[in-house]
């Protein structure tokens, strides 16, 4: 039987509210606008919420064009008045989950969201918790809070409301099929930290097998590159200063603490951390090692780092590897200076650093330029000049003579 709410999420009438307007929060906010729905978007940072009412985007993915229009149109507004949640039929919670200096899970940004929730629930009225975290965070944690007030949540914890995500989501995709539905909360959390605990077990694999590689003289880049012609079986991931970022170094930590609830030990999680988190402290080793060679010694020297975000083309710095590797050198006594045209700026121990411009990197006088994070640098002109080049992430169109890799 179709009901009313099903009706209105078929016939995109209804009203969706994303609380948390972030790196995941905004672009759903926007896809839903985009495609008819009437979003309300709830934020506690006034600098979000005024920006975005004003026409301005603060997250790379979605430009201030695309917000602006949907403004203008009234398809969608941010707000931090709970009250404007009140008509929403579809609330999807997407505010961080971060964890402490002890790596046990913060819930506390997801527990100020449901109570927000909680004061505008209503029967009838669907809620998605859309940020990562352990398996169980829907069931034991966020439905006791939805409860406080009497009304019974039957969601994702009934097949009715799976059907009732499944549609919306739908509305999103071209390929409707894409939406996959499972018969729980806790499969949907378990897979989401599946995947991101693969790519970081992967990544410490081939960086622990880098550095073997370094030590049997055997290139790395071409070592995978093979590997990758076989036509099954084989994904190629590569190494690198570790993964940074909110998700890879974050939420395997979420299953490690929820496994010990089970006394049971995620030793690949733990393993895949530890090697990724030294690979900073090897390039530097690396570094050192280039800098010696030429009788320079790391104290004193010039190094321009290339590359702040934790990834290629982006400016998010959380947990950024670069910035990690630039503290330890800075340290060490070298003096650094760093270029990334999507990082305008940089703290490192407690000073402000500014990005040189690309042009810049070309004529520097550092005593070594490490390439940290990919982008298009001007590495062929450095070379010209004998600078030393320490690459981390096999800088793509140069020549590998040019530069010492990872
Ligand atoms: N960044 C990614 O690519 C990515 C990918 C998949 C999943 N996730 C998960 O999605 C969740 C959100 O991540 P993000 O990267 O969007 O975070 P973010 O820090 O970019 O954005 C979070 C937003 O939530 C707001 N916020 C915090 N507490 C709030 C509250 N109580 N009420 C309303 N708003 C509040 C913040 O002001 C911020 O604007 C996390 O669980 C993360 O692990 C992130």
């Amino acid at each position: 039987m179709t009901t009313a709410l099903e009706q209105r999420l078929r016939s995109r009438e209804a009203a969706v509210g994303v609380i948390g307007l972030g790196y995941v929060g905004l672009p759903l906010a926007v896809s839903f606008a985009e495609v008819g729905f009437s979003v309300v978007g709830f934020d506690v940072s006034d600098l979000a919420v005024n920006g975005l009412n004003a026409g301005r985007s603060h997250i790379d993915d979605i430009s201030s064009e695309r917000v602006a229009s949907l403004i203008s149109r009234r398809a969608f507004r941010a707000t931090n008045d709970v009250t404007d949640l009140r008509a929403c039929d579809a609330i999807f919670i997407c505010v961080p989950t971060p964890f402490d200096k002890l790596k046990t899970p913060d819930l506390s940004y997801v527990e100020a969201a449901t109570r927000t929730v909680a004061k505008v629930l209503r029967a009838e009225m669907l809620v998605i918790l859309q940020s990562t975290t352990y398996p169980g965070t829907t069931t034991e944690f966020v439905r006791p809070i939805l409860e406080e007030g009497g009304l019974v949540a039957v969601g994702g914890l009934s097949a009715r409301c799976t059907e009732l995500a499944a549609v919306l989501l739908e509305s999103l995709m071209e390929d409707a099929s894409l939406v996959r539905r499972v018969e729980s909360p806790e499969v949907a959390e378990m897979a989401k930290l599946l995947e991101n605990t693969y790519r970081a077990v992967n990544i410490a694999l081939v960086n622990e097998l880098a550095q073997l590689c370094y030590e049997m003289e055997i290139d790395v880049w071409n070592v995978i590159a093979a590997a990758g012609t076989k036509p099954f079986g084989f994904q190629a991931f590569y190494p690198g200063i570790g993964p940074g970022g909110h998700c890879i170094p974050v939420d395997p930590f979420y299953l490690a603490w929820k496994a010990r609830e089970f006394n049971f030990q995620t030793r690949f999680i733990e393993l895949a951390a530890d090697i990724n988190d030294d690979m900073a402290s090897y390039a530097v080793q690396r570094i050192q090692a280039l800098l010696n060679a030429r009788s320079v010694s790391l104290r004193g020297a010039k190094i321009l780092c290339l590359g702040a975000a934790f990834k290629r083309g982006v400016s998010d710095v959380r947990n950024s590897r670069a910035i990690h590797v630039m503290e330890l050198l800075r340290a060490s006594g070298a003096a650094v200076s760093y270029c990334d045209p999507h990082v305008p700026s940089i703290c490192l121990a407690g000073e402000t650093l500014t990005s040189l411009s690309v042009d810049a990197v070309a004529t520097t006088d550092a005593d070594l330029v490490a390439v940290l994070v990919g982008g298009e640098w001007p590495l062929t002109q450095l070379a010209a000049r004998s600078i030393a080049v320490f690459d981390a992430v096999n800088a793509g169109g140069q020549p590998a003579s040019l530069r010492e890799r990872l």
